[in-house]
Protein backbone atom coordinates (compact mmCIF):
# COMPACT_ATOMS: atom_id res chain seq x y z
CA UNK A 1 0.00 0.00 0.00
CA UNK A 2 1.13 3.31 -0.77
CA UNK A 3 2.20 4.97 2.67
CA UNK A 4 3.28 8.58 1.30
CA UNK A 5 1.43 11.51 0.38
CA UNK A 6 -1.73 10.77 1.95
CA UNK A 7 -3.93 13.86 3.63
CA UNK A 8 -3.38 14.57 6.98
CA UNK A 9 -4.57 17.25 9.30
CA UNK A 10 -1.76 19.12 10.47
CA UNK A 11 -2.41 21.87 13.20
CA UNK A 12 -1.54 25.45 11.67
CA UNK A 13 -0.43 28.85 12.72
CA UNK A 14 -3.37 30.89 14.61
CA UNK A 15 -4.95 27.05 15.29
CA UNK A 16 -5.13 26.37 19.05
CA UNK A 17 -2.96 23.44 20.01
CA UNK A 18 -4.57 20.04 20.31
CA UNK A 19 -4.87 18.60 23.37
CA UNK A 20 -3.89 15.24 24.72
CA UNK A 21 -2.89 13.43 27.93
CA UNK A 22 0.88 11.98 27.53
CA UNK A 23 3.45 9.99 30.19
CA UNK A 24 6.85 11.85 30.31
CA UNK A 25 10.46 11.81 32.16
CA UNK A 26 8.64 14.32 34.41
CA UNK A 27 5.59 12.58 35.06
CA UNK A 28 2.03 12.74 33.35
CA UNK A 29 1.11 16.14 31.67
CA UNK A 30 -1.90 17.32 30.42
CA UNK A 31 -0.82 19.55 27.17
CA UNK A 32 -1.38 22.55 26.78
CA UNK A 33 -4.00 22.96 29.66
CA UNK A 34 -1.17 22.43 32.39
CA UNK A 35 0.79 25.68 30.26
CA UNK A 36 -1.48 27.89 30.62
CA UNK A 37 0.03 31.55 30.98
CA UNK A 38 3.35 30.54 29.28
CA UNK A 39 4.94 30.31 26.34
CA UNK A 40 5.93 26.63 25.37
CA UNK A 41 7.94 25.21 22.53
CA UNK A 42 6.91 21.22 21.51
CA UNK A 43 9.25 19.77 19.83
CA UNK A 44 9.99 16.31 18.09
CA UNK A 45 13.17 14.32 17.45
CA UNK A 46 13.36 11.12 15.59
CA UNK A 47 15.14 9.25 17.91
CA UNK A 48 16.73 8.58 21.12
CA UNK A 49 20.73 7.11 21.50
CA UNK A 50 21.19 9.04 17.70
CA UNK A 51 23.81 12.06 17.75
CA UNK A 52 21.95 14.93 15.69
CA UNK A 53 19.29 14.31 18.21
CA UNK A 54 21.91 14.19 21.25
CA UNK A 55 23.73 17.46 20.04
CA UNK A 56 19.77 19.22 19.88
CA UNK A 57 19.38 17.67 23.49
CA UNK A 58 22.34 19.11 25.09
CA UNK A 59 22.29 22.58 23.32
CA UNK A 60 18.65 23.07 24.76
CA UNK A 61 19.08 21.70 27.98
CA UNK A 62 21.51 23.92 28.30
CA UNK A 63 19.40 27.35 27.51
CA UNK A 64 16.34 25.90 29.63
CA UNK A 65 16.81 28.76 31.96
CA UNK A 66 16.94 31.43 29.07
CA UNK A 67 13.79 30.41 27.91
CA UNK A 68 12.50 30.14 31.54
CA UNK A 69 13.33 33.53 31.90
CA UNK A 70 11.86 34.20 28.79
CA UNK A 71 8.35 32.58 30.24
CA UNK A 72 9.06 29.88 27.90
CA UNK A 73 8.80 26.14 28.57
CA UNK A 74 10.22 23.07 26.76
CA UNK A 75 8.71 19.87 26.09
CA UNK A 76 10.29 17.28 23.78
CA UNK A 77 8.63 14.26 22.18
CA UNK A 78 10.00 10.93 20.03
CA UNK A 79 8.06 7.75 19.39
CA UNK A 80 10.06 6.04 22.03
CA UNK A 81 9.25 4.93 25.24
CA UNK A 82 10.00 5.87 28.69
CA UNK A 83 12.32 3.32 29.25
CA UNK A 84 14.76 3.96 26.29
CA UNK A 85 14.41 8.17 26.83
CA UNK A 86 15.39 7.68 30.49
CA UNK A 87 18.41 5.49 29.74
CA UNK A 88 19.42 8.11 27.03
CA UNK A 89 19.39 11.10 29.31
CA UNK A 90 20.94 8.88 31.85
CA UNK A 91 24.27 8.75 29.22
CA UNK A 92 23.77 12.26 28.40
CA UNK A 93 24.64 13.23 31.40
CA UNK A 94 26.99 10.95 32.80
CA UNK A 95 29.30 9.90 29.74
CA UNK A 96 28.66 12.88 27.06
CA UNK A 97 31.10 15.60 26.91
CA UNK A 98 30.85 17.93 23.53
CA UNK A 99 31.30 21.52 22.81
CA UNK A 100 32.32 22.43 26.35
CA UNK A 101 28.85 21.17 27.38
CA UNK A 102 28.94 18.61 29.82
CA UNK A 103 27.02 16.97 33.19
CA UNK A 104 23.84 18.07 30.96
CA UNK A 105 20.74 17.04 33.05
CA UNK A 106 17.47 17.45 31.09
CA UNK A 107 14.99 18.88 33.29
CA UNK A 108 12.40 19.14 31.05
CA UNK A 109 9.42 16.51 29.76
CA UNK A 110 10.02 14.31 26.99
CA UNK A 111 7.25 12.68 25.93
CA UNK A 112 7.30 8.92 25.19
CA UNK A 113 4.76 8.44 22.07
CA UNK A 114 4.92 4.73 21.04
CA UNK A 115 1.63 4.35 19.51
CA UNK A 116 2.35 7.43 17.71
CA UNK A 117 -1.09 9.03 18.69
CA UNK A 118 0.54 12.76 19.90
CA UNK A 119 3.18 12.84 16.29
CA UNK A 120 0.13 12.18 14.39
CA UNK A 121 -1.70 14.46 15.91
CA UNK A 122 0.90 17.91 15.45
CA UNK A 123 1.77 16.48 11.70
CA UNK A 124 4.86 15.57 12.50
CA UNK A 125 5.18 11.44 11.23
CA UNK A 126 6.04 12.70 7.19
CA UNK A 127 5.88 9.40 5.58
CA UNK A 128 8.33 11.09 2.55
CA UNK A 129 10.99 11.51 5.00
CA UNK A 130 10.28 8.18 7.35
CA UNK A 131 7.54 6.07 8.83
CA UNK A 132 8.52 5.40 11.76
CA UNK A 133 10.44 8.36 13.50
CA UNK A 134 9.30 12.09 14.07
CA UNK A 135 10.77 15.02 12.12
CA UNK A 136 12.68 17.75 13.44
CA UNK A 137 9.21 19.61 14.72
CA UNK A 138 8.92 22.74 16.40
CA UNK A 139 5.58 24.12 18.12
CA UNK A 140 5.36 27.73 19.62
CA UNK A 141 2.37 27.84 21.01
CA UNK A 142 1.36 31.66 23.69
CA UNK A 143 0.39 31.66 26.76
CA UNK A 144 -3.57 31.46 25.67
CA UNK A 145 -3.02 27.73 23.68
CA UNK A 146 -2.73 29.21 20.42
CA UNK A 147 -0.25 27.84 18.14
CA UNK A 148 2.18 31.09 16.83
CA UNK A 149 4.75 29.51 14.97
CA UNK A 150 5.69 26.40 13.25
CA UNK A 151 9.15 25.22 11.86
CA UNK A 152 9.97 21.49 10.60
CA UNK A 153 13.52 20.35 9.51
CA UNK A 154 14.43 16.86 8.06
CA UNK A 155 15.99 13.96 9.68
CA UNK A 156 19.77 15.22 9.12
CA UNK A 157 19.38 18.58 9.78
CA UNK A 158 19.75 19.71 13.87
CA UNK A 159 18.23 22.69 14.82
CA UNK A 160 19.28 26.16 15.47
CA UNK A 161 18.47 26.72 19.13
CA UNK A 162 19.35 30.84 19.04
CA UNK A 163 16.86 31.00 16.27
CA UNK A 164 14.08 29.26 18.67
CA UNK A 165 14.76 32.02 21.32
CA UNK A 166 14.98 34.95 18.89
CA UNK A 167 11.83 33.62 17.83
CA UNK A 168 10.23 33.51 21.26
CA UNK A 169 11.52 36.94 21.61
CA UNK A 170 10.62 38.52 18.31
CA UNK A 171 6.63 37.26 18.88
CA UNK A 172 6.84 38.71 22.47
CA UNK A 173 8.29 41.98 21.30
CA UNK A 174 5.35 41.66 18.67
CA UNK A 175 2.44 41.37 21.09
CA UNK A 176 3.94 43.60 24.00
CA UNK A 177 4.48 46.53 21.35
CA UNK A 178 2.56 45.99 19.01
CA UNK A 179 5.07 46.15 16.06
CA UNK A 180 6.27 43.34 13.80
CA UNK A 181 9.93 42.61 13.02
CA UNK A 182 11.95 42.41 10.25
CA UNK A 183 14.44 40.39 8.46
CA UNK A 184 17.10 39.18 10.81
CA UNK A 185 15.50 40.97 13.72
CA UNK A 186 17.74 41.04 16.89
CA UNK A 187 16.39 43.47 20.05
CA UNK A 188 18.07 46.60 19.93
CA UNK A 189 17.13 46.72 15.89
CA UNK A 190 14.63 48.99 14.49
CA UNK A 191 10.98 47.03 14.66
CA UNK A 192 8.35 47.94 12.32
CA UNK A 193 5.43 49.93 12.60
CA UNK A 194 2.33 49.84 12.14
CA UNK A 195 1.80 46.02 12.09
CA UNK A 196 0.40 44.87 8.26
CA UNK A 197 -3.03 45.87 7.00
CA UNK A 198 -3.20 49.28 8.53
CA UNK A 199 -1.45 51.58 5.31
CA UNK A 200 -3.92 54.46 6.59
CA UNK A 201 -1.91 54.77 9.92
CA UNK A 202 1.35 54.23 7.99
CA UNK A 203 0.58 56.94 5.23
CA UNK A 204 -0.80 59.28 8.06
CA UNK A 205 2.67 58.42 10.31
CA UNK A 206 4.68 59.18 7.18
CA UNK A 207 3.15 62.58 6.57
CA UNK A 208 2.93 63.99 10.22
CA UNK A 209 6.87 62.58 10.38
CA UNK A 210 6.88 61.73 13.43
CA UNK A 211 10.74 61.95 15.21
CA UNK A 212 10.93 58.30 16.59
CA UNK A 213 9.59 56.79 12.73
CA UNK A 214 11.20 56.37 9.80
CA UNK A 215 9.77 55.64 6.48
CA UNK A 216 10.93 54.35 3.23
CA UNK A 217 7.76 54.27 1.32
CA UNK A 218 4.12 54.30 3.10
CA UNK A 219 4.06 50.94 3.50
CA UNK A 220 7.45 50.15 5.60
CA UNK A 221 7.69 53.06 8.19
CA UNK A 222 10.21 51.42 11.60
CA UNK A 223 10.95 53.10 15.14
CA UNK A 224 13.45 52.55 17.33
CA UNK A 225 13.26 49.92 19.78
CA UNK A 226 15.76 49.47 22.25
CA UNK A 227 17.19 46.45 23.69
CA UNK A 228 16.85 47.35 27.02
CA UNK A 229 13.00 48.28 26.52
CA UNK A 230 12.51 44.76 24.99
CA UNK A 231 14.37 42.50 27.50
CA UNK A 232 12.86 44.69 30.72
CA UNK A 233 9.60 44.21 29.64
CA UNK A 234 9.39 40.30 28.30
CA UNK A 235 12.33 39.06 30.93
CA UNK A 236 11.33 37.29 34.14
CA UNK A 237 12.63 39.59 36.50
C1 LIG B 1 20.25 11.77 14.52
O1 LIG B 1 19.69 12.37 15.42
O2 LIG B 1 21.47 11.71 14.44
C2 LIG B 1 19.44 11.10 13.47
C3 LIG B 1 18.23 10.53 13.78
C4 LIG B 1 17.51 9.90 12.81
C5 LIG B 1 17.98 9.83 11.52
C6 LIG B 1 19.18 10.44 11.20
C7 LIG B 1 19.92 11.07 12.17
Amino acid sequence: METTNQPVSMPRIGDKAPAFKAVTTQGEINFPEQYSGSWVILFSHPADFTPVCTSEFMTFASMEDKFAQANCKLVGLSVDGLYSHIAWLRTIKEKIEYKGMKDVEVKFPLIEDITMEVAKKYGMIQPGESNTKAVRAVFVIDPKGMIRAIIYYPLSLGRNFDELYRVIIALQTADAFSVATPADWRPGDEVIVPTAGSCGVAKERMEKKQEDVKCYDWFFCTKKLDKEKVFSTILKK
